[in-house]
């Protein structure tokens, strides 16, 4: 699975009014992920999970600017995310299954900010960019 052309411009159209609230956006998707799914939250026992902290906030634009930082190098997801991967399979050891409840709620969250770019087009690119960044980040596990 490869993206086309024209979904990779549709991601890096909308993350360019992503990116200066990269921190907003990624903790709110971090408040709607841990209320949603609760499960998630014993990731993040050693966080303050209260609205609009510091640790949320931080994270959260962590996340987010690691998504951008994607989207500037979609024909090198494997090497651009390798020291996520890493992180991921070998320290965090996070079940790959969240992965998909985090790609759902990030959807969430640029639908109801970006009504207006996130059409089904949007959606659909966006879907398959959150899937094969997930893909690389759960290739390690072993
Ligand atoms: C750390 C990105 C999915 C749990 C991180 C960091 C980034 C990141 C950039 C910080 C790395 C650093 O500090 O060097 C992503 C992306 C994801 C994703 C882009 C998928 C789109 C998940 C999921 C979970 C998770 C699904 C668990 C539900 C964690 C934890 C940390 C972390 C526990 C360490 C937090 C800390 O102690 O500071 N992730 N992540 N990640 N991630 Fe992920």
């Amino acid at each position: 699975m490869s993206l086309s052309a024209s979904e990779i411009a549709l991601i890096q159209a909308l993350w360019v009014k992503i990116a200066p609230q990269a921190n907003q956006l990624g903790a709110e998707a971090l408040e709607r992920l841990f209320l949603s799914f609760p499960q998630t939250k014993t990731y993040f026992a050693h966080f303050d999970l209260s609205h609009g902290s510091a640790d949320l906030l931080a994270h959260g634009g962590k996340i987010f600017n690691a998504l951008g930082n994607a989207a500037s190098h979609v024909n090198d997801l494997a090497g651009t995310l390798s020291t996520l991967s890493d992180l991921h399979a070998y320290n965090l050891r996070v079940d790959p299954g969240n992965f998909p409840l985090l790609s759902h709620i990030i959807q969430v969250v640029l639908a109801s900010h970006f009504p207006d770019d996130f059409t089904a087009e949007a959606q659909s690119a966006w879907d398959k960019f959150l899937s094969e960044v997930s893909t690389v980040l759960t290739s390690k596990y072993r």
